[in-house]
């Protein structure tokens, strides 16, 4: 992104891979032995081997918010401060989130194919019949910063608002009401997943989950692909055991070819764009380059997610 090694520049050596395309492990792991500071994406894999030859590191700086791809624990033990990029993103992505819920609800994708292929003759009365999002219950499973987000989208097309997590959060937008991941699933039309990934959530949408669901439903997933069993997700949309739906992110990422997800006309899969907007992109790089050079200098990074390496 324009601006971020120009900035790191003005004070330091700086190694960039050159490559269109995530750096491959053993490229990481040989060249982090003498680096003070680490840029990096949720592509490269942040863990105990890679902590262990980095005696010089000083700082980690993700350009993401989510962090599910390095050790924390690990990085904490060695002090190493890292950094992310919370709230720049957030409406950004949960813009995303109810773009993708509204095109699977009006079957925007196939109404596109339909015109281009040239199939669109007179007007008819059943002619793409979708589903309202306007007055129905939406269910968003991890009402963290996005998932507030997404509820105050939601609130404009009046939904009511179900949440699942690990605790009553004090703010509620759209009054919001916190329930048990059973009820979330069982009662509502729609299920939007933005809670992080960990132990914890992998997985949590499994077969179990899907069953509970209504056969309406559809699900959107903007988080990690990992929170949802896709073997399990792709025999409940196969047997119409939900309605449809619709994912940014996915388990691996890029999907694997001839994955079952891909022959379903009603999954909808976008390529892990929650935050791809020009702006919201600059805005990551800007912090994710902030918390870098504060980390290097032995500052207190603008966002670090382990805080507690400064105690
Ligand atoms: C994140 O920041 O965690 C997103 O998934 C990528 O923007």
């Amino acid at each position: 992104m324009p601006g971020v090694v120009d900035r790191l520049r003005v004070a330091h050596e700086v190694e960039v891979w050159p490559e269109d395309r995530a750096m491959p492990r053993v490229e990481l792991l040989a060249s982090i032995t003498t680096v003070e500071g680490l840029y990096c994406f949720l592509t490269d894999r942040i863990d105990s081997e890679l902590l262990d030859g980095a005696s010089s590191l000083r700082a980690i700086s993700q350009m993401a918010v989510g962090v599910d791809n390095i050790d924390l624990a690990a990085a904490t033990a060695r002090k190493v401060p890292v950094g992310h990029t919370p709230d720049v993103l957030t409406d950004t992505t949960a813009d995303l989130a109810v773009a993708l819920l509204l095109s699977v609800l009006r079957r925007l994708p196939e109404a596109t194919a339909y015109v281009r292929e040239g199939r669109w003759g007179e007007w008819r009365i059943d002619l793409l019949l979708g589903t309202d999002l306007h007055h129905s219950v939406v269910g968003i499973v991890g009402l963290g910063r996005i998932g507030k987000a997404v509820a105050r989208r939601l609130a404009g097309f009046d939904c009511r608002i179900l949440y699942s997590g690990r605790q009553r959060q004090q703010e509620e937008p759209g009054g919001a009401s916190l329930v048990s991941l059973e009820e979330l699933l069982s009662t509502s039309d729609h299920v939007i997943i933005t809670a992080p990934l960990s132990d914890q959530t992998h997985h949590l949408i499994d077969r179990a989950a899907l069953r509970l669901m209504k056969p309406t439903a559809t699900l959107v997933n903007v988080a990690r692909g990992g929170l949802v069993d896709h073997l399990a997700l792709a025999e409940a949309l196969r047997s119409e055991v939900i309605a449809a739906a619709a994912l940014d992110v996915t388990e691996p990422e890029p999907i694997s070819a001839g994955h079952p997800l891909l022959e379903l006309p009603n999954c909808l899969i976008v390529p892990h764009i929650g935050s791809a907007t020009r702006r919201t992109r600059q805005a990551m790089a800007d912090l994710a380059t902030d918390n870098l050079l504060a980390g290097v200098a032995g500052r207190r990074m603008p966002a670090c997610i382990n805080p507690e390496v400064y105690a």
